[in-house]
């Protein structure tokens, strides 16, 4: 793993440094949500968002989902175009990510880029929280050049590892503690440099609760398709005042895309496969088997008696 890290570094930070381009580049609003979007966004058959609800097959714990957070304090800006987003410094990175695709073939990669959404753009079950968070996975290029033979899919670019948030106003985000979005700024000259360490920001998100999997597509034109999503089923609390703090940009702004919020509406699903992914599936498994092998020890006995 070090050495994938060191060996590819100037070929990934330009394929990095090409990708952000692509997606700052693009102009685009929500004032029509998203219907007036060209391209794959409009002809395409994997497009996201889509409501998580119908999951096929049990929860499977062979696939892999290994997010490394930064416990790094990097120095970002806070950027405000048509989403919130913060850009690692050069060379650094928000996480490094293992995660394997709909067959099981695991591909490594990394974020130096995240934006949120508010409210969330996925919906879980037909229900759609305040706030989505995305961090953005390129693919390693040691990944993508060797297209494993075992898999059917095609190699995909990126991976979104998504985060919801909605209000609880018991307890206070973590991740909007560090994060403050009232010091967000239209132009990167006058954005204010604020430190963020990812592992203590996202200390309340269990990175090893059950997760959603499905194939979709950036929510943003180009609306690439070529992008496996990595959905967290564990929605994190936000108080209203954090979440009034990221609205008054979106939602709450009246000028902003006639206040309809910064989220692309849900896409058809088109009979896509989800997957429910958790390592401790199996223990779940056990604990109801035991449960079973009790159960029936105490009818056998019962019966014995009677
Ligand atoms: C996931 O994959 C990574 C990298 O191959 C490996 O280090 C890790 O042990 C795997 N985790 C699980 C739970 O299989
Ligand atoms: C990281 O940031 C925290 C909070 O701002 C600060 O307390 C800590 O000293 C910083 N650590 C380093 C190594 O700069
Ligand atoms: C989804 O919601 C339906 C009804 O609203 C419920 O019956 C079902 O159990 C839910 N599924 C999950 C995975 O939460
Ligand atoms: C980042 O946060 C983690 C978890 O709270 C902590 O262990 C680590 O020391 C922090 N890093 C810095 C540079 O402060
Ligand atoms: C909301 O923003 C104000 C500044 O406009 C700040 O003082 C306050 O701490 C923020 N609230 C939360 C909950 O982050």
């Amino acid at each position: 793993m070090q050495n994938y890290r060191k060996s590819n570094f100037k070929n990934l930070t330009l394929v990095v440094i090409l990708i952000i381009a692509q997606i700052q580049a693009q102009d685009f609003n929500y004032i029509n949500k998203g219907s007036d979007w060209t391209g794959t966004c409009l002809s395409g058959s994997l497009q996201s968002p889509i409501d998580i609800s119908d999951v096929q097959g049990s929860c499977d714990n062979t696939m892999n989902l290994t997010m490394q957070l930064s416990n790094q304090n990097l120095s970002t800006q806070i950027l405000k175009s048509q989403v919130l987003s913060s850009t690692a410094p050069a060379n650094q990175y928000w996480s490094y990510l293992y995660a394997s695709n709909l067959d099981g073939v695991i591909s490594g990669y990394q974020s130096n880029y995240f934006s949120i959404h508010s409210p969330a753009e996925n919906y879980l079950n037909g229900s759609q929280a305040d706030v989505e968070l995305q961090i953005l996975h390129t693919i390693n290029p040691n990944f993508a050049q060797t297209a494993p033979s075992s898999s059917t899919e095609p190699i995909t670019q990126y991976a979104i590892v998504s985060i919801m948030f909605s209000v609880s106003d018991s307890s206070t985000s973590t991740f909007f503690s560090s994060y403050d979005p009232t010091k967000a700024s239209a132009q990167a000259a006058s954005a204010p440099q604020i430190s963020l360490n990812m592992t203590q920001a996202l200390s309340s998100l269990d990175l090893t609760s059950s997760y959603y999997l499905y194939q979709g597509s950036l929510t943003i034109p180009p609306c690439t398709e070529s992008v496996n999503w990595y959905v967290y089923s564990a929605v994190q609390p936000i108080t209203s005042a954090q979440l009034s703090n990221i609205s008054i940009f979106f939602k709450g702004d009246l000028q902003f895309a006639k206040g309809a919020g910064n989220n692309r509406p849900l896409q058809s699903v088109n009979g896509r496969t989800i997957k429910k992914g958790n390592i401790q599936c199996e223990e779940q498994f056990i604990h109801f088997f035991s449960f079973f092998v009790i159960y029936t020890f105490l009818n056998f006995f019962v019966c014995k008696m009677l």
